[in-house]
């Protein structure tokens, strides 16, 4: 029992758990909501259950703030702030078909369903869910983007709750196949300060593409056309990736799920199953031409570290650390236990980063969760990264964040040595 709980990464006492959801900051809280079956491990009628957390990192459970009601289960969605300060929900009701409804809290506990839902009706798609809100800058009404199939819509409102569409964006400009999930449409600001906005789509089962363009007259439309897809993660545990509503200081902060359909109903965790992906701060760098959409940690994540170690080649650790390393070429870190089960993660000799869990733990769940991963780096030459792990699972943030894995693990036994093989740099406890 809870022998795979991380620290840092958010998971429910009990029960399942996948999407982040109605994730907005308000008064110094950060309010986290997610897709959750309190009564099993295993997926099953969609509530929203509910946490807060002032740093992003410690978590406190509330009740749920969303049960299946008449309408339908509680599928994804998302929260604002509206005028007076009230959080605003607004997600799908998943019954024979998907529409959307929206709920008020006065107090970030208690939310009420407005007596008007669904707000929006379905229009005859088939998968028509997980709205997004979203604001352009000196408008009055609030907008919002969902997934409808092969492509998002998009809607707005003076009083979230008569809904106009605005536009399409899609299928046009996508290189994927796959459903069209918990789209996102945010302003990001590149390196010289100037603001683009990006979009964010999940593709079942396990993937995310991001696009890069501009929004005008009701509809997001693409300003970087490339002949390939832009991921947001080259692969791993990584899925339904949404940004926090209102954060301070025009952060933009992203959280996942991390874990994969694929297999997420099989993990050997318990009592829970599910957990969130580290936050991430998002910039545009260009490499090569082309934007590229960066995913550093979370500075609080960095405030959480205590006393710096030097790397060695071999030390003990905690189950729960931050390394942060800097390599000239091909490194290679590797975690290991009493029972000779190894993680590795580091650069090849091809230039690509990689984590491979072969050899990690258990993993006869799923045919092809042992698995090597990695992908080329954006960049040449020596490379800096950062690397979380946390009791069953590793993040990495290499070049400054644009090229990243979430991988979940689960060994036998804890980990307790930590291996370092041609890199430099320091290992920190995190609390
Ligand atoms: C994505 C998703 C959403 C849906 C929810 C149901 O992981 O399939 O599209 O709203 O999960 O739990």
């Amino acid at each position: 029992m809870d022998q795979y709980r991380p620290k840092l990464h958010f998971t429910p006492a009990y029960g399942w758990m996948n999407d982040p959801n109605g994730m907005v900051y308000r008064q110094g809280s950060y309010h986290l909501c997610y897709q959750y079956y309190p009564h099993s491990k295993d997926w099953g009628p969609m509530h929203w259950g509910h946490a807060v957390s002032a740093d992003l990192l410690h978590w406190e459970a509330l009740p749920p703030a969303l049960e299946p009601c008449e309408q339908g289960m509680i599928f994804s969605g998302s929260a604002t702030l509206n005028e007076k300060g009230d959080i605003v929900a607004v997600y799908t009701l998943h019954g024979d078909a998907e529409r959307q409804g929206v709920a008020f809290s006065r107090d970030g506990i208690h939310f009420e369903p407005c007596a008007e839902n669904p707000v929006i009706e379905n229009p005859g798609i088939h998968d028509f869910r997980d709205p997004k809100f979203f604001r352009v800058p000196g408008e009055s009404c609030v907008r919002l983007v969902l997934a409808a199939g092969d492509r998002a819509h998009f809607y707005c409102s003076q009083d979230y709750i008569h809904w106009q569409k605005t536009g399409e964006f899609g299928p046009e400009g996508n290189h994927l196949d796959g459903v069209w999930e918990c789209p996102d449409l945010f302003q990001v600001r590149d390196e010289e300060g100037r603001e683009h906005w990006v979009m964010l789509v999940s593709m079942t089962p396990n993937i995310i593409q991001y696009f890069v363009g501009d929004f005008a007259d009701g509809a997001f439309r693409l300003t970087q056309r490339l002949d390939h897809a832009q991921l947001l993660n080259p692969g791993g545990d990584y899925y339904a990736a949404v940004t926090f509503d209102n954060v301070p200081a025009g952060r933009r902060v992203l959280m996942a799920w991390m874990n994969d359909w694929r297999y997420a109903g099989k993990i050997p965790t318990d009592p829970h199953r599910g957990a969130m992906a580290l936050p991430r701060e998002l910039g545009l760098k260009r490499i090569n031409g082309a934007w590229v959409l960066t995913q550093a940690f979370a500075a609080e994540l960095f405030e959480a570290a205590q006393e710096p170690e030097m790397l060695d080649e071999e030390q003990e650790v905690g189950q729960t650390f931050l390394v942060e390393a800097y390599a000239e070429g091909a490194c290679c870190l590797t975690l290991r236990n009493e029972q000779g089960e190894e993680l590795h993660f580091g650069v090849d000799d091809q230039n690509c980063l990689f984590v491979d869990r072969t050899k990690a733990g258990i993993s006869d769940f799923f045919e092809g969760f042992a698995q090597r991963l990695s992908a080329p780096r954006l960049m040449e030459g020596s490379c800096k990264f950062s690397v979380v792990y946390d009791v069953a699972g590793i993040e990495l943030a290499a070049d400054d964040g644009t090229l990243n894995y979430s991988v979940q693990v689960f060994p036998r036994a804890p980990y307790t040595q930590l291996l370092c093989e041609n890199a430099e740099g320091t290992v920190s406890q995190l609390n």
